[in-house]
């Protein structure tokens, strides 16, 4: 366990706030700023110096999962007129990960980059950051982390449990078992699209612990959401109440100036990772914590991931690892009840302060558990392995990540012969070929899915397997890539190898009919080549595609890190303050 941080000590109210610079005042600026505010029809009183509070809104019609957002919105501004401060909603860059092309991974840096000068370019003292489908929630927390400005996470929350024919129909990861089960002859067309319909009835985000849920989780262990938060439905009256009482906290926490960094310090990170290990969570949180962590100033790595996440066993039942869904991880008691099993254990840092002022503990320690088979005890976790395995060897130098709980257990060491796709275009062309050389013993490597090959790095590393091995009965296979894998979905997928081979990494030079060999109790992922030969392959290596050569595409591809330092703009990284400098006029 790290070091203890200091105890927060609040700041003196009252006090001048940023906002004062804009709206406080008789010079011609003030008058300015003032003025125009006034067009919307706020009395003068409103500019008295109390907090002005950004809801930064991720609402939008093509992010269907945050669709819902507005409503809520409008409980966010009534909490804070209830303190005393003065709302502002805001709308930000929103990117859907159902949606946005090439993948919505490619814009989360561009949306924290906006969120954060949205934040530092404007009167906002304190931020409600309203956020939900995957994407959104990183990028805004990465916005707040590098302006240091109080913020504190409202999640728009989980669909309802989708049912189809009296099965749990849970998102995304029905999606790829009905794909499946097409490809192998099993489901009809016809069936296929009545399925679609039933898996989302409500508003809300993806009612698998996928990624979305996963963010939500790890926003409330680092202690930037109000306990609670992650699992309340989206349509449940308790969502609403909780954007409310969001709204009237935010205010206290701008006069205490309870900031990003009191909250998110390297403590917090390590409750997150165990958290992650306990419910299961999604392999992309690896990726977002280390871009977060990146911005708050906190040193966090892919062995602290390894490190913290060993001996933590899963104890959520939810898909994708498991049975339930988000629903009835509410009703057992969300993920309250799994913090205060990881503080029981040993594995909390109990005085890891929250947005409500109170320690972590303080939050969790009276709850209770309504449901032990959708939360288990510890005696009967779900499974043993809940965290994230970290594997490095000379196919991955600088780390590969791989989810155990989502894995077949019998393929976790495996040595298998290279069955090479050299970019998505490659694995689409062949992968349906009756006579494509692979059996279930194969290993699958995928290249070029990386945050610079995609670009952007999509989620898909865990590529569907060849329908001649699926007829079969076959489900699994050992697949390896430089990408991401959607967290509702499973399987034995080692993913965000580093450096990805668009960055010239060992995955690019791994040819058809090479050995790998994986053991993930020893951390191993090894490409069975002498170093003599590796180095000649990598001396010949040249990028093979075209480079951007202007737009976003360029900044990012020139700019972005890999997978192993969480993908941010190299640019972006570190805390900037909250200070803008000069004045407008
Ligand atoms: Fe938006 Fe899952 S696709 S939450």
């Amino acid at each position: 366990m790290s070091e203890k941080p200091a105890p927060f000590k609040p700041a003196p109210w009252p006090r001048k706030l940023r906002s004062t610079h804009w709206y406080t005042g008789t010079s011609r600026d003030t008058i300015y700023h003032r003025g125009w505010m006034k067009n919307q029809g706020h009395p003068h009183d409103l500019f008295d110096g109390r907090p002005v509070i950004g809801i930064m809104n991720t609402w939008s019609e093509l992010t269907p999962c945050n669709g819902h957002l507005r409503e809520l919105a409008e409980k966010v501004k009534a909490g804070v007129w209830e303190a005393g401060g003065f709302p502002v909603e805001v709308p930000v860059f929103s990117a859907s990960e159902n949606t946005f092309r090439p993948t919505a991974m490619m814009y989360r840096n561009i949306a924290a980059m906006a969120v954060e000068e949205q934040m530092r370019g404007q009167p906002i003292d304190g931020a409600v950051l309203l956020v939900g489908c995957d994407k959104t929630t990183p990028s805004l927390m990465m916005g707040a982390a590098s302006t240091d400005i109080p913020s504190i996470v409202v999640t728009g929350g989980p669909m309802l449990n989708g049912w189809f024919r009296g099965e749990r129909v849970g998102s995304g990861t029905a999606l790829w078992k009905f794909s499946e089960a097409v490809k192998a002859g099993e489901m009809s067309q016809e069936d296929f699209l009545e399925a679609e319909a039933s898996m989302s009835r409500s508003s809300g985000t993806c009612n698998t612990m996928g990624t979305a849920s996963t963010m939500a989780s790890m926003a409330e262990a680092l202690g930037m959401a109000l306990s609670g938060n992650a699992a309340i439905p989206a349509v449940d009256s308790r969502r609403r109440m909780m954007a409310q009482l969001s709204g009237r906290r935010i205010v206290q926490m701008v006069k205490d100036d309870l900031k990003p960094s009191d909250i998110m310090t390297k403590q917090a990170f390590e409750n997150a990772i165990r958290t992650n290990g306990a419910i299961g969570g999604s392999t992309n949180a690896v990726i977002h914590l280390l871009a977060i962590a990146g911005r708050v100033g906190v040193d966090l790595t892919l062995d602290d991931w390894d490190r913290c996440g060993r001996d933590v066993a899963t104890i959520v039942n939810l898909m994708p690892s498991g049975k339930y869904l988000m629903e009835e991880f509410f009703y057992a008691g969300g993920l309250p009840v799994v913090l205060k099993r990881l503080g029981e254990a040993g594995k909390l840092h109990k005085d890891a302060l929250t947005v409500s002022g109170e320690t972590i503990w303080d939050e969790v320690k009276d709850v209770r558990n309504w449901n032990e088979d959708v939360i288990r005890p510890a005696d009967k976790p779900l499974t043993e392995q809940g965290g994230m395995a970290i594997l490095k060897g000379n196919l991955a130098p600088k780390g590969a990540v791989l989810k155990p709980s989502a894995a077949s257990p019998h393929l976790l060491t495996h040595r298998g012969r290279a069955v090479v796709f050299e970019d998505i275009d490659d694995y689409k062309a062949k992968i349906n070929d009756e006579d494509l050389d692979i059996d279930e013993t194969c290993i699958m490597v995928l290249k070029y899915c990386g945050p610079k090959g995609y670009p952007g790095m999509a989620e898909v590393g865990n590529m569907g397997l060849p329908p001649k091995i699926l007829r079969k009965g076959i489900t699994d296979m050992v697949r390896i890539s430089d990408a991401r894998m959607s967290g509702t979905a499973y399987g034995t997928v080692i993913l965000h190898t580093s450096p990805e081979a668009a960055a010239g990494g060992p995955l690019a030079v791994v040819r058809n009919g090479d050995m790998i060999s994986v053991d993930v109790p020893k951390r191993s992922l090894v490409l069975e080549i002498s170093d003599e030969e590796l180095a000649a392959r990598l001396a010949e290596w040249h990028p093979p595609q075209e480079q951007p050569g202007s737009g976003y595409a360029w900044l990012h591809h020139n700019h972005v890190g890999g997978a192993d330092t969480g993908a941010d703009l190299d640019f972006l990284k570190g805390c900037r303050g909250r200070d803008v400098g000069k004045d407008s006029h």
